[in-house]
């Protein structure tokens, strides 16, 4: 198996932090570079909080900051999800310090040093450094083997009623990648809640020992507010889907879609419009993830993450 360069891009974030040790954690990856947006808690602690996710694994790779606000407002944060530190309160080691220049460069110089169609690209926040790397560099486009994304749904938002955060903060910078012409997976809020997280599920991965990330993991999990949108019943965890679709599609079931941006100002502005039934005739231009195994992805996460230092 050769593992998979890759790039993420982040907004850490409580689920970012667990998505990012699963990365790391998994021989099929080949994490190459992290850069991080504002999105969640503003940039200066997203930074902050990516270095000392990653300080925590014991890995050396570059960090770089990108974005402090979307291609065209700021960015809206989300502290009632991830606390105002951006961990739900749970406190890391301060971690390497960033690498220098900026988010959308260090991306260009990674693609253009790849070779064709090699480079999976990963988007965990609002992908505005995405955006701007292949806004002004158009051609790099086909040093990427696959964009894997969360952002959008098919049904309601949770930012608002109709769009995803990560859509809704930057949806002209999504829009860009959309129409990249490039294999795009989109793991949207229909496919990570059936990621759901409940005290019982944790309680049962908190039997299995591990180290000092996987203690981290598990105390961001127990920090984590349920959700209003299922009942207070537990939560959804939205990033680590993209990285274990990069890792093992075979957890999912997923299917080709057609998906438009609503640009306009306005209550539905960021909605992800997915056609999943092919209603509009037009050409497919991502693949939509929409089952989930959870117990084997559940299974995947904690193995893999119990394993790092
Ligand atoms: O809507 C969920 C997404 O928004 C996740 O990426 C979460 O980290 C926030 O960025
Ligand atoms: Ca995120």
């Amino acid at each position: 198996m050769t593992p998979k360069p890759c790039i993420i891009d982040c907004d850490p974030g409580t689920d970012d932090a667990i998505a990012l040790w699963l990365a790391l954690a998994s021989p099929e990856l080949d994490v190459r570079l992290v850069t991080v947006a504002g999105g969640n808690v503003g940039l200066a602690r997203t930074s902050a909080n990516a270095r000392a996710v990653i300080g925590l694994t014991g890995r050396t790779l570059p960090i770089v900051a990108g974005a402090e606000r979307s291609l065209l407002a700021d960015f809206r944060a989300e502290p009632a999800v991830h606390g105002q530190d951006g961990l739900g309160g749970v406190r890391l080691p301060e971690g390497p310090p960033l690498a220098p220049g900026v988010a959308a460069d260090a991306i260009r110089a990674e693609l253009r040093a790849a070779a064709p169609a090699s480079v999976t690209v990963i988007g965990l926040g609002p992908v505005t450094n995405l955006a701007l790397a292949f806004a002004t560099e158009p051609a790099l486009a086909d040093r990427v083997a696959e964009i894997v994304l969360m952002s959008g749904a098919w049904t309601e938002g949770n930012i608002t009623p109709a769009a995803e955060f990560n859509a809704w903060n930057d949806p002209e910078a999504l829009s860009v990648l959309l129409n990249l012409g490039r294999p795009l997976a989109m793991a949207t809020l229909d496919l990570t809640a059936q990621a759901f997280v409940t005290p019982d599920l944790v309680a049962r991965m908190a039997e299995r020992a591990g180290g000092a990330c996987w203690r981290a993991a598990l105390d961001i999990l127990r920090a984590l507010p349920a959700s209003k949108r299922f009942g207070h019943r537990g939560f959804p965890l939205h990033d680590p889907c993209a990285i274990a679709w990069a890792i093992d599609p075979g957890l999912f079931g997923a299917r080709p879609a057609r998906c438009e941006m609503d640009l306009a100002a306005g209550p539905s502005r960021g909605r992800t419009v997915i056609d999943r039934w092919d209603r509009l005739g037009r050409p497919a231009n991502l693949t939509l993830l929409e089952t989930l195994d959870a117990e084997r992805f559940f299974a995947l996460l904690a193995e893999r993450i119990a394993g790092l230092p």
